[in-house]
């Protein structure tokens, strides 16, 4: 079933599952927009296969599938069904606008899953397996199964349910390591069992799919493909439910750069890497760890005197891999104060930045002049954070609005806030003291709003390097067992932080945002 490249490897398919596996993490839902703009970027990274949401979920998560179903054209865009009859009319209708689409159907095959969880019998799981693809296959060609919690089945019946489902018409079999126990060596021999045992595995593709409970999803994965597995499903960041899933970055990265061990290669665009991870995080609000592989701030950060010099002397002493070959690029100003719309226009584009409407390049441009006002020198990262930050503040259709803030502190002052917020067309204002100014300003706020929400996480991080850096910040709120992400950014993290307060506020009123699927699942 493999294709060959054109560097003579075969080819590893990369299925991306941030929108829906990397979802299911408490607290990183995402409204359609966000979806939609995270899609666009992986279909920019060149991942094969996007998996996008859950559609019988909820009405929000089939209307967010469908929608990127609309968005994007060069990717396969995948939605998950159980074994059931709604979930598959409902995952066959939410694909349906795509140019390609694929059905993901599963059902769990472990032991204690069948008779804990199903309370079904291995015949009665077999008969429904079957079933379920046979009936997905009514929607698309393109039909994945999953045995859940295979990393602890039955290798016998594993066999025998796979053999099964290829013959019902499955062209990809993901072999899930549910619960994260396998260990490389482990996980590596069950695929070359199941690859060599079932009698028409030369009919589909399989495909590895990890969870990081011992930290070991990635080696799992690479593990899988060294024993044959041609796809992997994998998140931005590793984002998932526990410790996550496995990281797209270090998948890639690890095959793309030892090309002398894998017999497989990507199509991915290594350079759009830090770009989403960067997008990623912003809207979850999952911060990535410094010390994180390929894009951790650290990740090729030279600190130690002999590394140094060593590097100087000769890069590859002690770097395996060239930062700018995952999007990391020196800090260099690359436009200023005086630089044009022309110029703002061409960086934009040489960054794969492309805004829709004159009226989005108008309103960049004017938020680009004033923050060269206050920023002497504008990176590139500067100006993704800006394209964001306009992305997440389209106000148009919010209920809440930021008119003024006003904050004081002081050494034995208590630090305060004023805040004006614009509700529904009216303008209102309140003071309030807090432990420091964006406590001040968030308990002001409140005092106007009285949201009854919780705040969940709060988190800001900068840029680019320096005081002056625009800070993005993240506010997670809680109300009703409903989750939003919030966020903002500014060069002065007050009003990033009060940006992301009211950009949560607001996604909490909209009626139409779903509650987190993972309730469903
Ligand atoms: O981890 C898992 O088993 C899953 C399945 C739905 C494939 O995510
Ligand atoms: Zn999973």
């Amino acid at each position: 079933m493999s294709k060959q490249n054109k560097n003579n490897k075969e080819k590893l398919v990369i299925f991306d599952t941030t929108l829906r596996d990397g979802e299911q993490s408490p607290g990183a839902s995402m409204t359609k927009e966000e979806k939609v703009r995270i899609a666009k970027q992986l279909e920019k990274l060149q991942v094969d296969v996007l998996e996008a949401g859950f559609p019988a979920a909820s009405e929000g998560d089939f209307e967010a599938v469908k929608a990127v179903a609309s968005a994007v054209e060069d990717v396969t865009v995948c939605g998950l069904a159980r074994a059931l009859e709604n979930d598959i009319v409902k995952a066959g209708e939410a694909i349906n606008p795509a140019n390609s689409g694929r059905i993901h159907t599963f059902i769990a095959t472990s032991p204690i899953h069948m008779e804990m969880k199903l309370r079904m019998t291995p015949d009665q799981v077999v008969e429904r397996a079957v079933w379920a693809v046979k009936r997905a296959r009514d929607f698309t060609d393109n039909v994945e199964f999953s045995p859940e919690d295979a990393g602890r089945s039955d290798i016998d019946f594993l066999c025998r349910v796979i053999e099964a489902v290829i013959d019902a018409g499955a062209t990809t079999i993901n072999i899930p390591d549910t619960v994260g126990y396998n260990i490389p060596e482990q996980f590596g021999e069950l695929f070359h069992q199941l690859l060599t045992r079932i009698p028409n595995s030369d009919k589909a593709i399989f495909s590895a799919h990890c969870h990081n409970d011992l930290g070991l999803a990635t080696a799992n994965s690479l593990a899988a493909v060294k024993a044959g597995a041609r796809q992997v499903e994998c998140t931005i960041n590793g984002l998932g439910e526990r410790a996550g899933n496995t990281a797209l970055e270090e998948v890639v990265m690890a095959v793309r750069t030892r090309q002398d061990y894998f017999d497989v290669d990507t199509r991915i665009n290594t350079r759009e890497i830090l770009a989403t991870s960067r997008l990623v995080s912003n809207i979850t609000g999952f911060m990535v760890q410094p010390n994180k592989a390929i894009v951790g701030a650290n990740a090729f950060a030279h600190e130690s005197g002999i590394h140094q010099d060593g590097v100087l002397k000769h890069r590859e002493t002690y770097e395996i891999m060239r930062a700018q070959d995952v999007g990391w690029h020196d800090n260099k100003m690359v436009l200023g104060k005086h630089s044009g719309r022309s110029a703002f226009k061409a960086r934009l584009k040489e960054l794969g930045i492309e805004l829709e409407t004159e009226e989005a390049l108008n309103d960049a441009f004017r938020r680009f002049k004033e923050l060269a006002d206050r920023k002497h020198e504008i990176y590139d990262e500067d100006l993704q954070a800006l394209i964001t930050d306009a992305n997440n503040q389209r106000v148009e259709n919010d209920y809440y609005r930021l008119v003024a803030l006003e904050v004081g502190t002081g050494t034995g002052e208590r630090p305060h806030a004023k805040v004006t917020l614009w509700i529904n067309g009216q303008e209102q204002t309140a003071e309030a003291e807090g432990g420091g100014v964006v406590d001040a300003t968030f308990k002001t706020i409140e005092k106007i709003v009285d949201s009854g929400a919780s705040l969940e996480l709060y988190s800001v991080s900068n840029v680019t390097n320096g005081t002056d850096s625009i800070g993005e910040t993240t506010v997670r709120l809680e109300k009703g067992g409903r989750i939003v992400n919030g966020q903002g950014s500014d060069t002065d993290i007050v009003l990033a932080s009060a940006k992301a307060y009211i950009n949560a506020l607001n996604k909490l009123v909209d009626e139409d945002e779903k509650a987190h699927p993972q309730a469903h699942l």
